[in-house]
């Protein structure tokens, strides 16, 4: 019988524009890993709850979730702050947590055969989703420099925003997120934490690469 691969299993939690999404992306390409931004998916919720109130409802947000897929998370219209801050208050909300749980969890344990494995982005992904992930990383940078790349990156999108609105938006995104009561926002001890205040996108990456070859190799395939 031929040797099941065993699969790489990436987890990373981070506060609002640290950086995570650009990495993780990095990362999935480099390691050829199926990647979910599960942030996408309750902005998703949050854009229905915005934009469709009447179709808000558990019965609606079930099939939507059932027929989810990661292309449909690609919508440019979750990346508003609107969306942002409406995805932080949904995302208390235990039952909707519940009904998104299985979800990322297929995509983590069970990804399409061509991949070697999965890198999940989120808040609760390194003890909640993949508690048993071979890499955990939780990645942050100061407020001001998550603001300013959060700002730039929504001119980029030719969206309407002030740094100082943006700056305030983070800011109460991280209070809600880290205080929560339902999986809140924190680095667990087996976490490596990143700074990525004053390194380049490269950089992090290799800080990243460094860490993930290290094991894989002393490991044999891991
Ligand atoms: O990562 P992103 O900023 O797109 O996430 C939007 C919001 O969704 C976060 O502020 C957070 O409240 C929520 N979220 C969450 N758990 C995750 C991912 C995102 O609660 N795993």
């Amino acid at each position: 019988m031929k040797n099941k691969k065993k699969l790489i299993k990436v987890a990373i939690d981070s506060p609002a524009a640290a950086g995570a999404g650009t990495l993780a992306r990095a990362v999935s390409k480099h390691y050829n890993l199926l990647y979910l931004d599960t942030g996408k998916i309750y902005r998703m919720i949050a854009f229905i709850k915005i934009n469709q109130k009447k179709k808000f409802n558990q019965k609606y947000l079930k099939t939507k979730i059932k027929n989810l897929n990661i292309k449909n998370l690609q919508n440019k219209k979750l990346l508003s702050d609107e969306v942002g801050n409406e995805a932080s208050v949904i995302a208390k909300n235990k039952k909707i947590r519940k009904l998104v749980h299985s979800f990322q969890i297929d995509c983590a344990y069970k990804p399409p055969k061509k991949f070697n494995g999965s890198c999940l982005d989120g808040r609760d992904i390194t003890y909640k989703i993949v508690p048993d992930a071979d890499f955990k990383f939780f990645i942050t940078a100061n407020l001001k420099i998550r603001a300013k790349r959060r700002f730039l990156e929504l001119k980029n999108l030719k969206k309407k925003a002030s740094f100082f609105d943006v700056l305030k938006s983070i800011k109460k995104r991280d209070k809600s997120d880290y205080n929560r009561k339902v999986s809140p926002l924190k680095k667990t001890k087996d976490s490596i934490l990143i700074n990525t205040s004053n390194l380049s996108k490269r950089a992090c990456f290799l800080k990243i690469k460094k860490i993930i070859d290290k094991k894989i190799i002393n490991n044999g395939n891991l």
